[in-house]
């Protein structure tokens, strides 16, 4: 492997977010370059291959870490491989940027985190919010102390449901709404507050619209009181029709910001015939839309790529890490319970034994 030039990376998974992954990486092209892709199901990696020019494809992830040549891995599989293949990569010497959620248990959390730190290798969490330009300045407004002393963070992201059936299923998804999109805003709220402890995680969670589709909750609400005395609220939902709706408000005794990611940087559009694309998970674009553009861009996940493969060279010190993925693991796990006893819980949080994913803690209550 070498150690100077741009970082060879394989990307595990071919659809979605590997997309995602491997566009970024060739938004930003000076410090990466995607070099293998792997997945199981015949012709998906081969095709994502050809439409990012990737010379070498994998259909099991095993054989593609025996390429020499790969430094650096991304992890875009469902949830509940995370684990073991973080695991595999780390002990095959190549770095990890791990997909959210981190894991399904807090075990693996720690396990995972051991595993890269005994291996000499950098875990590095894929929380993109932390890149988000227009989030990334409403923080730095923040610490210029635009706001005076902040007391409530809001995040927000809702859509109508997830376009892939293994995130409908609990056991290999961890979890509803609040375990694929509540991972973002746990992280973003500790990430605004410079990463101040979690006091108490209170959720109100229930199934509304999909309960065809999955046990899993498809909207929730949590409320975050940080160590700093100040307030993180977190809301989610599956449920929500109309595409992606990604938004943040930052409230402070000397001032407030709202950002709104997708329909806040839009062309306000009406068509009668309907055109192209117009926002992730928008269900038309015929009559009114909100059509972005630079999308990938206004999410970071390009920056979030390039910033990987810079801790790789040891340019930039990891701003996403294992060990913020298990905080958001544990405030997770503290959710499903206050969900399920309708109270507050303080954390630290430990689960009961036996406990293999986030949900089982609220589905014990439907049951
Ligand atoms: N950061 C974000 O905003 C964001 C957005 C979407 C998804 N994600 C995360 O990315 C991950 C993948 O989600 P997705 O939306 O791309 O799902 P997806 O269903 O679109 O793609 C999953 C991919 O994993 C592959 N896969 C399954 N089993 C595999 C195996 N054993 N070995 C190798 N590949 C395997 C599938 O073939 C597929 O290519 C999830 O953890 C999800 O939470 C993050």
């Amino acid at each position: 492997m070498a150690n100077h030039g741009k970082v060879k990376v394989g990307i595990i998974g071919s659809q979605f977010e590997a997309d995602i992954h491997a566009a970024s990486f060739q938004i930003m092209p000076e410090e990466a370059e995607v070099v293998a892709v792997c997945s199981p199901t015949p012709g998906h990696p081969e095709a994502l291959a050809k439409r990012y020019g990737i010379p070498r494809v994998f259909h099991d992830y095993r054989e593609m870490l025996q390429d020499r040549e790969i430094e650096m891995v991304t992890v875009a599989a469902p949830n509940s491989l995370h684990a073991e293949m973080t695991n595999a990569i780390a002990r095959s010497g190549k770095h990890i940027v791990c997909e959210k959620p981190l894991c399904m248990t807090l075990e693996d959390a720690d396990q995972m985190i051991e595993v890269c730190r005994a291996n000499g290798v950098l875990l590095m969490y894929a929380e993109e919010l932390f890149f988000t330009p227009k989030y990334v300045k409403a923080k730095e407004m923040a610490d210029q102390g635009a706001f005076g002393k902040v007391y409530l963070v809001k995040q927000s992201e809702k859509h109508f449901g997830p376009h892939a059936s293994w995130f409908w299923d609990v056991d290999r998804s961890g979890g509803g709404v609040f375990m694929d999109m509540g991972c973002h805003g746990i992280a973003f709220c500790q990430w605004f507050y410079n990463r101040s402890a979690v006091k108490t995680v209170f959720c109100q969670m229930g199934t509304y619209v999909h309960q065809d589709k999955t046990r899993g909750e498809d909207n929730s609400i949590c409320i975050l009181e940080f160590e700093n005395g100040a307030v993180g609220l977190v809301e989610d939902s599956w449920a929500r029709r109309g595409g992606m709706d990604d938004c943040i408000e930052i409230y402070g005794e000397g001032g407030v910001t709202y950002a709104d990611l997708h329909m806040g940087n839009a062309l306000p559009t009406f068509s009668e015939y309907g055109y192209g694309y117009a926002v992730e998970k928008a269900p038309t674009t015929a009559g009114w839309t909100w059509p972005v553009f630079g999308e990938l861009w206004n999410y970071g996940f390009p920056q979030e790529m390039r910033h990987f493969a810079r801790c790789v060279r040891g340019k930039e010190e990891p701003q996403a890490t294992g060990e913020d993925g298990r905080r958001v693991m544990e405030v997770m796990y503290a959710g499903y319970a206050s969900a399920s006893a309708g109270t507050k819980i303080k954390l630290p949080f430990t689960p009961p034994a036996g406990v293999k994913k986030p949900i089982d803690l609220w589905l014990k209550l439907k049951s």
